[in-house]
């Protein structure tokens, strides 16, 4: 490995105007604000406007990151974009982002559901590293609620849209990521999916009937995937950036649910007021949970010069990942 120096050079991110309170959803299903704020910790979510794409969200997070960064577009090299609701099967999402924003580079998708980003960002700090790359904008950006089966109860109620970005290069004066950490199971595939419309189950009239399109999901078996998963990822980064779980200032969880955030804090003997929290706001945002996260972490001074930071995800696979950064 070479002794490159890489991290975040800027931060971005963009959440649509469109607040969807869970008063909202009291009258669209049969819930209450009370279900969904004890047993998720949601009391909030942004959702797009009829028409709006994840390019769209992804562009414009893009743009403020490439101008923290003091980069132009003609600057980035590579576009990584992390999402589970593309703009299309083809082409990739980062391309149309490409086009968007006026970069040229090479431009791919990845899939890793809500581990996307820190997925996304290990594989940016590997090609930066290795030299073969300057400047990489990595990406996470869901419109989620294009595939929700809003008369659903039980997922329609957690998820969000928004986006994050950050530009991945060599770094002189911290933001360092010190190392990362990817997990995956497939054998607990059908845990999380939307079976429809890839090779497996073409679209049919019938597969849109049955809502084969939409999110499905055993949320109480990926709950205890998600603690058993982030607490395994923590660990394993930490030792491999070996520094000590106390030594850690900001942990950036996936944003699904509090009570996730609090058994695992629990179960680590993490402090919770080290763990950044605003699910409240948006709900699960999927690929942009984390990337959403830190950037607000950052503007409100909770991460700073020199701070230790953890990110750290669970999703559909199932997959899990992990980077710790010194910023
Ligand atoms: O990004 C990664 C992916 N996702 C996650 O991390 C989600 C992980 N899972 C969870 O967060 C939780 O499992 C949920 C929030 C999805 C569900 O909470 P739970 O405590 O596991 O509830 P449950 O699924 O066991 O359901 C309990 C009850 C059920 O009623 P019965 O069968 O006990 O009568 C559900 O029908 O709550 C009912 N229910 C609701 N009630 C009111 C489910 N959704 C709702 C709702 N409003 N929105």
């Amino acid at each position: 490995m070479s002794n490159r120096r890489v991290g975040i050079l800027g931060l971005g991110a963009y959440l649509p105007e469109k607040v969807l309170t869970n008063f909202d959803l009291e009258k669209m299903v049969d819930t209450t604000d009370e279900w969904i704020t004890t047993r998720t910790g949601i009391r909030e979510r942004r959702i797009v406007e009829k028409g709006t794409a994840t390019s769209d969200l992804a562009a414009r997070a893009a743009k403020e990151a490439i101008q923290s960064a003091k980069l132009t577009p003609a600057d980035i090299d590579l576009i990584i974009v992390a999402t589970i609701s593309p703009d299309m099967l083809m082409p990739s999402t980062a391309c149309i982002v490409q086009e968007k924003i006026g970069a040229k580079c090479g431009s791919f998708d990845i899939s890793a559901a809500c581990s996307g980003f820190p997925y996304g960002l290990a594989i940016g700090e590997g090609l930066v590293r290795s030299g073969a790359y300057r400047h990489i904008l990595v990406i996470g950006a869901e419109v989620t609620s294009s595939f929700i089966n809003w008369k659903d109860r039980s997922t329609c109620v957690l998820f969000g849209d928004g986006a994050g970005a950050a530009v991945v290069g060599e770094v002189h004066d911290g933001h360092d990521i010190l190392a990362t950490y990817l997990g995956a199971d497939g054998s607990q595939a059908k845990l999380l999916q939307i079976p429809a419309g890839g090779s497996a189950i073409p679209p049919t009239t019938e597969t849109i009937n049955s809502g084969l399109h939409f999110v499905q999901m055993e949320g109480s078996e990926v709950f205890k995937s998600a603690v058993r998963t982030m607490v395994d990822a923590i660990t394993e980064v930490t030792r491999r950036a070996n520094i000590k779980l106390g030594e850690i200032d900001c942990f950036i969880p996936h944003q699904a649910n509090l009570r996730i955030l609090n058994a695992v804090a629990e179960r680590m003997g993490i402090p919770f007021e080290k763990v950044y929290v605003n699910l409240d706001r948006y709900g699960n945002m999927s690929a942009a949970s984390t990337i959403v996260a830190l950037y607000e972490a950052v503007k409100e001074g909770k991460v700073k010069k020199d701070s230790n930071v953890v990110l750290v995800a669970f999703g559909s696979g199932l997959t899990w990942a992990a980077c710790a950064i010194r910023w």
